[in-house]
């Protein structure tokens, strides 16, 4: 109806989503075919996405890798792209993304490849829809700090304008952020931006992401209202935070699983830079426009409210002064 119809034509920006977590079902049952490949235990498209299941993270991220596992040639990364700033975006009036790609998530699969068909995938969606998009690669913290390093390193050597910074995700309480600091540091230099993962650690681990890894931004960030200093130091310098209401309530991390989503409102309240985003869409059983209409529900936001968080992603995307002004 009207609410539905206005929040949809909203224009949004979109700065926390994961290319693997964005796939639809039946895509991926329609790729494990082509690749004649069963689906891990049985799985179906119409039990793939268990959204029950994610309370446990590593369960999550166990889905994660049976949908990463058939993204494999460069139609396959074209088609996920396309379908996730089409459908999964423009659908939405969202007018520019920067998505996650997770190299780590694709066993086997060089990282020439992967950029190959995302690419063709962007430019056919701007083509087809005018979306603009740009590329964060997201190193895995269950890995190495070495095999981050060597990650780094690949996307130095392939260096493109579209690839505009590093991110940090997967299991928190297996890698702490500090044990990144080297491979952040390369990307520094390298002049990439950086963001990183902090979803369910505390606030001291948004001033090691600030001071030792070099963070622009902070991925979700919850925990930064658990301490005042911190909050009032991001405030003045105007750190963003990208927040995902749906998949972080199912996480159990915003509020505490019961749709208040209290830590959002407390961040917003406390006058942070927040933005909105659905992080895993498909899976999380969520897009674009259900995460702004479930917040504005849950928090009683009114379209000025919701227009300030797509204003937020405007200041907040890594773009220049030129194509900042091409979104406002
Ligand atoms: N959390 C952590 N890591 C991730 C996610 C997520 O929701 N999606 C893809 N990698
Ligand atoms: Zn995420």
């Amino acid at each position: 109806h009207d609410v539905e119809r206005i929040v949809r034509g909203l224009p949004k920006v979109s700065l926390h989503c994961h290319l693997i977590g964005s796939v639809q079902a039946a895509t991926v049952v329609d790729l494990a075919r082509k690749h004649g490949v069963p689906l891990d235990g049985g799985r179906t498209a119409e039990n793939l996405f268990d959204h029950g299941s994610y309370e446990d993270l590593d369960e999550f991220l166990r889905v994660l890798d049976v949908v990463g596992a058939v993204i494999r040639d460069v139609d396959d990364f074209r088609r996920v792209t396309y379908e996730s700033l089409t459908e999964g975006g423009a659908a939405h009036n969202v007018l520019y993304r920067e998505i996650f790609l997770s190299p780590p998530g694709h066993p086997g699969v060089p990282y020439p490849t992967i950029l190959e068909g995302v690419r063709a995938g962007m430019r056919d969606a701007e083509v087809d829809t005018g979306i603009r998009s740009a590329l964060i690669v997201g190193l895995n913290r269950n890995d190495t700090a070495a095999s981050a390093v060597e990650l780094v390193e690949t996307v130095v050597a392939h260096r493109a304008d579209d690839v505009l910074g590093i991110g940090l995700d997967y299991s928190e309480a297996i890698g702490p952020p500090e044990r990144f600091w080297k491979a952040f540091r390369m990307a520094g230099a390298a002049g990439l931006e950086r963001t990183a993962h902090s979803e369910s650690g505390p606030p001291h681990h948004i001033e090691t992401l600030l001071d030792l890894l070099g963070c622009t931004r902070v991925d979700h960030g919850y925990h930064v209202v658990d301490d005042e200093a911190m909050t009032r130091r991001c405030v003045e310098e105007r750190i963003p935070f990208t927040c995902t209401p749906v998949s972080s309530d199912i996480g159990r991390y915003s509020g505490s699983g019961d749709g208040s989503h209290r830590r959002i409102r407390e961040m917003v309240d406390a006058g942070l830079v927040v933005t909105i985003d659905s992080d895993d869409p498909p899976m999380f059983g969520t897009d674009p426009t259900n995460d702004y209409r479930v917040l504005a529900h849950a928090l009683g936001y009114g379209l000025d409210d919701l227009a300030r968080f797509s204003r937020n992603g405007v200041e907040a995307a890594w773009l220049d002064e030129a194509d900042r002004a091409a979104l406002r």
